[in-house]
């Protein structure tokens, strides 16, 4: 006797295959919106990349110019080749316009091997520190030994220049030159790093140690950790991982 006939299970729905860059692309938008929850951004304020290849063009992913970020989208987000040598600004790719810094974002993936992601925030104490004398002068101090997650014994603070000209993209440039952060006076932060996470845990780590200093300062001023030690510290970041 012939049993029943058998039944062949249904073909599971084909899923469009999400292409990488849309991946990136919400990470990216992620790591936008989350900025205003870690008290390090509001409104459409800062401005975040990643190093991203399309084909053979090395190129970058930055958020858009003006949008906040609640209301962004991974289809906001625009793609812009790097032109090493800037012979002519690079054409962005996308419905929307490129953040207006987007000079010292390309800049940095230019110049730099080490980076492949940038975040720019207003966060509160970075930029008020930011528009002190003091701190425009020498940098965040070596107050606290954290201090050297940036990659030195102090973090630079970059001289003001209005925002998204080469100017500030000058001058972002050379305060960061061996450093993974650095402020920028009357305007805010820049946090660097090989991955977006490590640029976003630096950008928390910098706002903290900006709070810290400001308590410090106004209990009286901070002492400051010698040279020698510092450089161990640095040297112990080198090796400092999960
Ligand atoms: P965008 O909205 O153009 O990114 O500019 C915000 C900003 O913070 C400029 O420094």
């Amino acid at each position: 006797v012939a049993g029943p006939p058998a039944v062949t299970p249904p073909e599971p729905p084909e899923l469009p295959e999400r292409p990488a860059e849309d991946a990136v692309r919400l990470a990216l938008v992620d790591a936008a919106r989350s900025l205003s929850g870690l008290g390090l951004n509001h409104g459409s304020a800062g401005n975040l990349s990643v190093r991203w290849h399309r084909g053979g063009a090395d190129g970058l992913l930055i958020t858009p110019s003006a949008l906040p970020y609640d209301r962004c989208t991974i289809d906001d987000v625009v793609w812009m080749p790097l032109v090493p040598d800037r012979s002519g600004d690079p054409r962005p790719d996308g419905r929307r316009r490129p953040s207006s810094e987007w000079r010292f974002h390309h800049d940095l993936y230019a110049r730099r091997d080490d980076v492949d992601a940038v975040v720019h925030t207003h966060a509160p104490h970075c930029t008020a520190l930011a528009c002190l004398p003091s701190v425009q002068r020498d940098g965040l101090p070596a107050f606290h030994y954290m201090v050297a997650a940036a990659g030195g014994a102090d973090i630079r603070c970059a001289p003001y220049a209005t925002f998204g000209t080469q100017a500030l993209s000058d001058h972002a440039l050379a305060a960061l030159r061996g450093r993974r952060a650095c402020l920028l006076a009357h305007h805010g932060m820049i946090a660097v790093g090989a991955t977006l996470e490590a640029a976003l845990a630096l950008a928390v780590e910098l706002e903290w140690l900006a709070r810290t200093y400001a308590l410090a300062l106004s209990l009286g001023g901070p002492a400051t950790l010698p040279a020698d030690e510092m450089a161990r510290v640095v040297e112990r970041f080198r090796d400092y991982r999960p």
